[in-house]
């Protein structure tokens, strides 16, 4: 099916429940409508501000009417361990892990954001020979089995992608090739009835990923870092075209909100849990995070909670 055939097959689906009673429309719950928190960069560090404002967002989202099913992690949980000692990054996550523990008792679903991954911006050849080294230690934490992995919930399928890779001492935002291999199978394998959405912490498309930066290039130039967007966008957004029933992609890491609709899809960026890394807001947006009702018609509706 093409994805004007499929849109077409959507819209009269929706057009068919416009005529369901408000209480018992799709957003409800009902039907096999789920609700999900997006909650991302919440940045979490050993200090009280950081540590009460997890703690907030997590028991906002675990007491909001009408109730989530879940909680989608878009990542950079805690603030970062790119270049920290062992015992730092065993303190960030000590906290994330003591507030998730004690604040959140719904299902929740990991993606690993640049900042979680130990180690690459530190020289020293042992803790680049550490077991624990890259995202070994962020797996770890939140149980993951593998770096980017997918589960179905009603007519919905997620898949959730490994954004950023290590690259010169920093990182690049892109899937490597057995991350696309498995990519391209996850989609062939989706029967053409479900509805998929895609998570990765950066962005695919984005323009909050050239609002980032604060000054032009001297001749006026946009530029957009390799880390704010992902490199190989136009390799996936072509491959997703493929797939008319991808309707949404959600992603963080820039802590500003967008929704982006291109080529069909569309994308949004979710703010952040940490605002400006527990600084207040950044630029405008004030610490959020993000509610999805997701229909059985396969329409996706975000709303954004200034928690705090
Ligand atoms: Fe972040």
């Amino acid at each position: 099916m093409n994805r004007r055939k499929f849109l077409q097959q959507t819209s009269s689906a929706v057009a068919a429940v416009t005529f369901v009673p408000a209480a018992a429309a799709n957003l409800t719950g009902k039907g096999g409508a789920f609700r999900v928190g997006f909650l991302t960069d919440t940045h979490v560090k050993p200090t009280a501000v950081a540590e009460a404002g997890m703690r907030s967002a997590f028991r906002h989202a675990n007491t909001l009417k009408p109730k989530l099913d879940f909680i989608i992690n878009g990542g950079d949980s805690i603030m970062d361990v790119l270049k920290a000692s062992r015992e730092k990054v065993q303190l960030q996550w000590d906290v994330w892990n003591k507030v998730l523990g004690e604040e959140n008792k719904l299902p929740i679903y990991h993606c690993i954001g640049n900042h979680d991954a130990w180690g690459w911006q530190m020289t020293d050849p042992e803790v680049k020979s550490d077991p624990l080294y890259d995202k070994r230690w962020v797996m770890q934490q939140h149980g993951m089995k593998e770096r980017f992995h997918s589960f179905e919930k009603g007519k919905w399928k997620f898949i959730i992608l490994d954004s950023a890779q290590e690259n010169n001492g920093g990182y690049i935002a892109r899937i490597d090739e057995p991350q696309f291999s498995w990519l391209e199978n996850e989609l062939k394998s989706t029967s053409t009835e479900s509805y998929i959405c895609i998570v990765s912490h950066i962005p695919i498309v984005s323009f909050c990923s050239a609002m980032f930066a604060d000054k032009n290039e001297p001749n006026g130039d946009w530029k957009i870092s390799r880390a704010l967007l992902h490199t190989d966008s136009q390799r996936l957004t072509e491959l997703f075209h493929q797939y008319p029933n991808i309707v949404s992609c959600l992603s963080g890491h820039i802590h500003l909100q967008d929704m982006v609709e291109y080529r069909g899809i569309q994308y949004y960026c979710n703010g952040a849990v940490s605002g400006d890394w527990w600084g207040g807001p950044f630029k405008g947006f004030a610490p959020a995070y993000a509610v999805f009702d997701f229909s059985d018609a396969g329409t996706v509706k975000r709303t954004m909670i200034n928690y705090l």
